[in-house]
């Protein structure tokens, strides 16, 4: 047989691990049938008014591609939506992107503004895209270990890293309500964290918010409101109105910076879907609370799930936001992450993500996603109970 060649392909991509997340999810899939409380997307359809908008516009024959940084109509929506919301202020023609999901806005953000060699602050635990990304721009990934601050960015973490550093970092990419972690920061906090990055005023900040309409007992408040000239502030509508497969996200920049994000973007996609561009016109403008019917279920499985966790005595950091709640380890007993998933899964039929698939700072936790049926999490709860109780003999 014909060897194959040996490409020399790029290495940044090369060197990329496949998500542990969908590692995870490939090597349990074969234990069914499966209660799997892993995935990152809401179990609820998208509302019928932003299903109807979509049809509409196929039938208008909205068919082709709209200005490179979405429709007007929507970016007036989207600018219209985050300062009734946030308190926020950007200008729809210049300062608001539609992207295809908050992961392109995430891609087309990194790519425009690292060179090679940048260091950027992330922290870990963490949604795993960021490294990826910044690894894909050439760039160093620099951790902020949050497991001894409740997993929270605090000023203090973000100093004492600035001074481990032998340059300063281009940017610091963080996230509210957290994703692996449900934590959020307050009113205060959020001023606090901007009064400490505005002592950097070379520092980018990536903010993605992508869950600010499902914070529980607060107002989200948005750094793009306290700290709004250094900041790109990343979000969409697929956790906000469950529509993760339309993939629409936006980005809110100042002019200055947003004027090269879309060059990126126009590179990359060219522009974002139409017909989902006015789906979201109408989730944006008419959907406004849409998240509401949501976060009260959201909110409903959280409390059993906390209820469950703490009865077995599991350190768990109460979720303020998101739909995932990370759980430490049983302290008695010795295992890592992945093998008390894995045992979990194999065993009882449950799928949840061990911990170290959003970092090293993870391992010694596992995440459970709530975006499924309380049914599911009532069961899957009871299984918990009996497997922990079982380790424990
Ligand atoms: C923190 C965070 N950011 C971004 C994304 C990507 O969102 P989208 O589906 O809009 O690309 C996710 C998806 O799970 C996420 O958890």
């Amino acid at each position: 047989m014909k060897k194959p060649i040996q490409f020399d392909l790029n290495k940044q991509i090369t060197n990329l691990e496949i998500s542990k997340i969908r590692q995870f999810d490939d090597q349990v899939s074969t234990f069914e049938p499966l209660i799997r409380l892993t995935l990152g997307q809401p179990d609820f359809p998208t509302p019928d008014h932003v299903k109807e908008a979509a049809k509409k516009a196929i039938d208008s024959d909205f068919s082709f591609y709209t200005r490179t940084a979405g429709d007007i109509k929507l970016r007036e929506a989207a600018s219209a939506f985050a300062a009734a919301k946030y308190n926020l202020s950007y200008e729809p023609e210049t300062e608001v992107i539609a992207t295809v999901g908050a992961t392109e806005a995430l891609a087309t953000t990194l790519f425009t503004i690292l060179n090679p060699g940048d260091y950027v602050l992330i922290p870990s635990p963490a949604f795993s895209l960021y490294d990826s990304l910044v690894k894909m721009s050439q760039s160093i990934p620099v951790y902020m270990d949050t497991s001894g601050t409740g997993f929270m960015v605090t000023p203090e973490l973000i100093e004492e890293t600035i001074r481990s550093l032998d340059k300063p970092p281009k940017a610091i990419i963080l996230n509210y309500p957290n994703n692996p972690t449900g934590t959020t920061w307050n009113k205060a906090e959020v001023e606090g964290i901007a009064h400490t990055l505005s002592t950097y005023p070379q520092m980018l900040v990536v903010s993605d918010e992508i869950y600010s309409e499902l914070v529980y007992d607060d107002r989200h408040i948005s750094l793009g409101e306290h700290l709004r000239e250094q900041t790109i502030v990343i979000n969409g509508l697929s956790k906000s109105h469950a529509m993760t497969g339309w993939r629409l996200g936006l980005i809110f920049a100042p002019q200055p910076i947003s004027t090269e994000l879309v060059k990126t973007h126009q590179s990359l996609v060219t522009s974002a879907s139409t017909i989902t561009q006015f789906a979201g016109i109408e989730a944006l403008t008419n959907g406004q609370d849409d998240a509401l019917p949501m976060k009260t279920a959201y909110k409903k499985r959280r409390d059993v799930l906390i209820q469950t966790l703490e009865k077995l005595n599991l350190k768990v950091t109460e979720p303020k936001g998101a739909f995932y709640i990370f759980a430490a380890l049983p302290e008695d007993i010795q295992m890592s992450s992945y093998d008390f998933c894995y045992g979990f899964a194999e065993e009882y039929r449950v799928a949840m993500i061990p911990g170290d698939a959003f970092g090293a700072a993870g391992e010694g936790y596992f995440r459970i996603s709530y975006a499924s049926s309380l049914e599911d999490i009532k069961t899957a709860m009871v299984r918990l109970t009996d497997y922990v109780n079982k380790l424990r003999e």
